[in-house]
C-alpha cells in the first residue's frame, strides 16, 4: 500500500459501533507511507477514543506493514471538528423530543438537574422518559429511588422501564447485579449498549426523553448525537468552571455538530444561610450568564447550594417533586425558559 492507498482504505473505515466512516467523523490527519512503515495521525477529541481507535486500526493493518506508528495531534485535539449530524440516525421515533443534559466537567450538577427537569416536565403532564447515559457513573436510580430494581422483560423481549415520580426510567445500573457494580466495559461496548436501550425498551409514546450525559465530550456524546435527533442540548455549569475550556469545548462540540443549544444552567451558584438569609456568592456571581453572552446561548437560570438539595437527592427524594416551594420554582422557571428558547414537538 502505497500513501494514497492507505488514505482511501483508512477514510472508509467505519468508527468502532458507528454508522459513520472515520472521513466523516474527520478522524485522520496526516498519513505517509514510507515501504513497509506507516504512519497515522489521528484527530481524536480525547485519551479514550484515541485507544481505541489505535487498537482498531493495529488489528486491521498489522498484515499490510512492518511498523504502524499512530499518535495523535494534541494540538488539533483542542478545536476538533465532530462532523456534521445535519441528518443524523433516529433510533428513538418514539421521542417527540430529546434532551440532552450535558457539562464539560463531571460533578457541577448534570445528574440532578436532568431529574428535577424531567420531573418538572412531568409534572405538566408529558410523557417523560429519563435515560441515563453515564455508564461509568450512573446516579439516576440513586437520585429516583428506583436503585433497589433490577432489569425486567416483557413478553415482547423489551427491556422494562422502571417508574417513579411520572418518569420511566433507564440506566445501566439496573442491568448489573448490584447498584453499585463497577462496570469495566470499553467504551465501544458502554455505546452498544446504551443503543439497545434506546431500540429496546418499552418507553411507549414520550413527549420528552430526557438524558443525563457522562462529563465531558468523549463518545458516548458524539453517538448520541448521530443516533438520536437531539432536539436541544442543556448545558450545566457552576460559577467557578464557566470561564474554563471545558465549558467551551462543550457548547462548540454541540455547534459544530449541530445540535441546538437550549440554554445554560448554572447550578450552585450561591449559598443564603439558612440562619441569617445572607446571600454568599461563593463562586464569584454572573459567569453563567457572561459565558451565555459570549456564546450567544439563552442563559436558562440558577440554583442555589442548599444543603438540603443534596440530602433529599442522596436519599432519593427528588427536589421538584419533594422539595420546598422554592425549590420546586427554580426546576419549573428553567424548564418555562426552556420551552420558550426552543420550539418543541408537541403531539396533538
Ligand atoms: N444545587 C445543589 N445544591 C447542593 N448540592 C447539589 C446541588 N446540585 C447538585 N448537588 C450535589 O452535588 C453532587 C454532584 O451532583 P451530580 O451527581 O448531579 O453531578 P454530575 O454533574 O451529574 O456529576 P458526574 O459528572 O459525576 O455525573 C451530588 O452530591 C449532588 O447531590
Ligand atoms: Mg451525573
Amino acid at each position: 500500500m502505497n500513501s494514497p492507498e492507505l488514505t482511501q482504505f483508512l477514510q472508509q473505515l467505519h468508527y468502532p459501533n458507528l454508522d459513520k466512516t472515520l472521513e466523516e467523523l474527520h478522524l485522520l490527519g496526516n498519513i505517509h507511507v514510507n515501504d513497509t512503515h506507516a504512519s497515522i495521525e489521528l484527530l481524536t477529541a480525547n485519551d479514550n477514543s484515541f485507544a481505541i481507535l489505535k487498537a482498531f486500526l493495529k488489528q486491521q493493518l498489522h498484515q499490510h506493514f512492518n511498523t504502524l506508528e499512530i499518535h495523535t495531534n494534541t494540538s488539533e485535539k483542542q478545536m476538533r471538528h465532530y462532523g456534521d449530524t445535519a441528518q443524523p440516525n433516529n433510533r428513538a421515533p418514539y421521542a417527540s423530543n430529546v434532551i440532552a443534559v450535558t457539562s464539560g466537567k463531571g460533578g457541577v450538577g448534570k445528574s440532578t438537574v436532568s431529574i428535577n427537569l424531567a420531573i418538572s416536565l412531568a409534572k405538566q403532564g408529558y410523557n417523560v422518559g429519563l435515560l441515563d447515559a453515564d455508564v461509568y457513573g450512573p446516579n439516576i436510580p440513586r437520585l429516583s429511588n428506583t436503585d433497589t430494581e433490577r432489569i425486567r422483560w416483557n413478553d415482547n423481549n423489551q427491556m422494562i422501564p422502571s417508574e417513579n415520580f411520572g418518569l420511566k426510567i433507564m440506566s445501566v445500573a439496573l442491568t448489573t447485579p448490584k447498584n453499585d457494580t463497577p462496570l469495566v466495559w470499553r467504551s465501544s461496548v458502554a455505546v452498544s449498549a446504551l443503543i439497545q436501550f434506546l431500540e429496546d425498551v418499552a418507553w411507549g409514546d414520550l413527549d420528552f426523553l430526557v438524558i443525563d450525559m457522562p462529563p465531558g465530550t468523549g463518545d458516548i456524546q458524539l453517538t448520541m448525537a448521530q443516533e438520536l435527533p437531539i432536539t436541544a442540548a442543556v448545558l450545566v455549569t457552576t460559577p467557578q468552571i464557566v470561564a474554563t475550556d471545558d465549558v467551551s469545548r462543550a457548547v462548540m462540540m454541540f455547534k459544530d455538530i449541530g445540535v441546538p443549544m437550549a440554554g445554560i444552567v448554572e447550578n450552585m451558584s450561591y449559598f443564603i444561610a439558612p440562619d441569617t438569609k445572607i446571600r454568599y456568592d461563593i463562586f464569584g456571581s454572573g459567569g453563567g450568564e457572561r459565558i451565555a453572552q459570549k456564546y450567544h446561548i439563552p442563559f436558562l437560570g440558577a440554583i442555589p447550594i442548599e444543603m438540603t438539595i443534596r440530602e433529599a437527592s442522596d436519599r432519593g427524594e427528588p427536589p421538584a417533586a419533594l422539595g420546598t416551594k422554592e425549590q420546586k420554582q427554580y426546576y419549573d422557571d428553567i424548564v418555562t425558559s426552556m420551552c420558550q428558547s426552543i420550539t418543541f414537538t408537541t403531539r396533538s
